[in-house]
């Protein structure tokens, strides 16, 4: 297996699009470009990710990355061509890699399509880049319209771009022209010859200021809601502790499990995994293995939310039913309400507590044990080319 690095280059200071900060720290649907960027890559299946920011942008990176688990950020240069160099640098210098993909944080709805193109040319070409035909006439010009261009053969180069790392490497630290505005400039001064993909209007720049209404617009008509469905059952037991909903309630009995054995955690977790389309909690925790005796299921939920950021969705609600003649609920409502929002970072709106008895009937109704189920409401990005 080649050992890729994606380089994401987030150095910018977005001149041209204006606003408050730089463009990469700005929100769509109310995330970071940035962190869209990010989470497309990971989706896409790049594992090794190393970001290049500006000078000084350390505090907008960290709010913008949140809980996301990356190497320290590399510090860019004035120019793009120098960011890009820091970037490899940094990446020789921590062990190289086969295959490096370098990417703009301001293209941040990466397909996984174009990722899988680029990484099957890379296994015939040192160098692979994603492109798009030019489809409007092209023409000079400045304040008067100048000569046509002819169009055809001519192609709009985007990002990520890839290649063999050594060689670009080697290709950037030879450089000796100007400022370039890509990395496959610089490959071919340097010799090497760049097979083209085809590449995708999901993947187009923000420059200016009106591409964020083009962008938002994408976000929300490429976010697909879906819905998953968990279920659970625990008998009780003495000597137990019962823990419902990441709540500790006092009750003569608790309930016996693997773990902590909180029912209504493990169907939440169900239900988000099952929105996602990735098994259920045995998958990702085997009862057989050691390590989750006794485990609180606070980090079974705290798992399944890092699968969705994984997939950079969004979860958009849970709505819980415990099953069980007693305890009573209704004194812990607010209690577990709090707690599950808590542990998914969602506000408690989203978060919705029901309880119900089965009027005496079946195990619930003779106490043997609690039920829960739960539907949990994702917003994840439909796969496209
Ligand atoms: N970039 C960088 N370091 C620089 C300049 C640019 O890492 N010194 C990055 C940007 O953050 C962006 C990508 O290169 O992700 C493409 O550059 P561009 O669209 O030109 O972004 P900005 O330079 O930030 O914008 P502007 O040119 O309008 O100032
Ligand atoms: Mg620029």
């Amino acid at each position: 297996m080649a050992r890729i690095v994606a380089l994401l280059v987030a150095a910018g200071s977005g001149t041209r699009a204006g606003g408050g900060v730089p463009k990469q720290y700005r929100r769509l649907g109310g995330k970071a470009v940035l962190a869209h960027a990010l989470d497309h890559l990971r989706r896409a299946g790049a594992e090794d990710i190393r970001v290049v920011i500006g000078p000084g942008q350390e505090a907008l990176y960290a709010a913008a990355i949140g809980e996301r688990a990356l190497p320290a950020p590399v510090v860019g240069g004035a120019e793009r061509r120098e960011s890009v160099l820091r970037g490899l640098e940094a990446i020789a210098a921590a062990g190289g890699a086969d295959l490096v993909l370098i990417h703009d944080a301001a293209r941040p709805f990466l397909p996984r399509a174009v990722w899988e193109r680029l990484v099957a040319a890379l296994q015939e070409s040192d160098a692979a880049v994603p492109t798009l035909a030019a489809v409007d006439t092209l023409v000079r010009g400045d304040a008067l319209l100048g000569d046509a261009v002819e169009r055809a053969g001519l192609l709009r180069i985007q990002t990520p771009q890839g290649f063999r790392f050594d060689a670009i490497l080697a290709a950037h630290r030879a450089w000796a022209g100007g400022e370039a505005t890509d990395d496959a400039q610089i490959a071919r001064a340097a010799g090497i010859a760049v097979a083209v993909v085809k590449g995708s209007p999901a993947l187009d720049k923000l420059t200016f200021e009106e591409d964020f209404a083009r962008a938002e617009a994408l976000v929300a008509a490429r976010m697909v809601s879906r819905t998953g469905l968990g279920f659970d059952v625990h008998a009780f037991a003495e000597g137990e502790e019962l823990w419902l909903g990441g709540v500790r309630i006092p009750h003569p009995r608790g309930l016996r499990g693997h773990s902590d054995a909180d029912v209504a955690l493990h169907a939440v977790v169900d239900a988000i995994l099952g929105a996602l389309g990735e098994g259920d909690i045995g998958t990702h925790f085997p009862p057989s293995d050691p390590q989750w005796r006794g485990a609180p299921s606070a980090r079974f939920v705290e798992h399944a939310r890092a699968r969705v950021e994984a997939h950079g969705g969004r979860l958009d609600h849970v709505d819980l039913t415990l099953v069980c003649e007693a305890p009573k609920i209704g004194p812990y409502r607010a209690a577990i309400r709090a707690r599950i929002a808590a542990v998914l970072r969602v506000p408690e709106a989203r978060i919705s507590i029901k309880a119900t008895t089965t009027e005496r009937l079946g195990f619930t109704g003779r106490g043997e044990g609690i039920a829960a189920q739960a539907a949990a409401t994702l917003r994840l990005w439909e796969d496209d080319e």
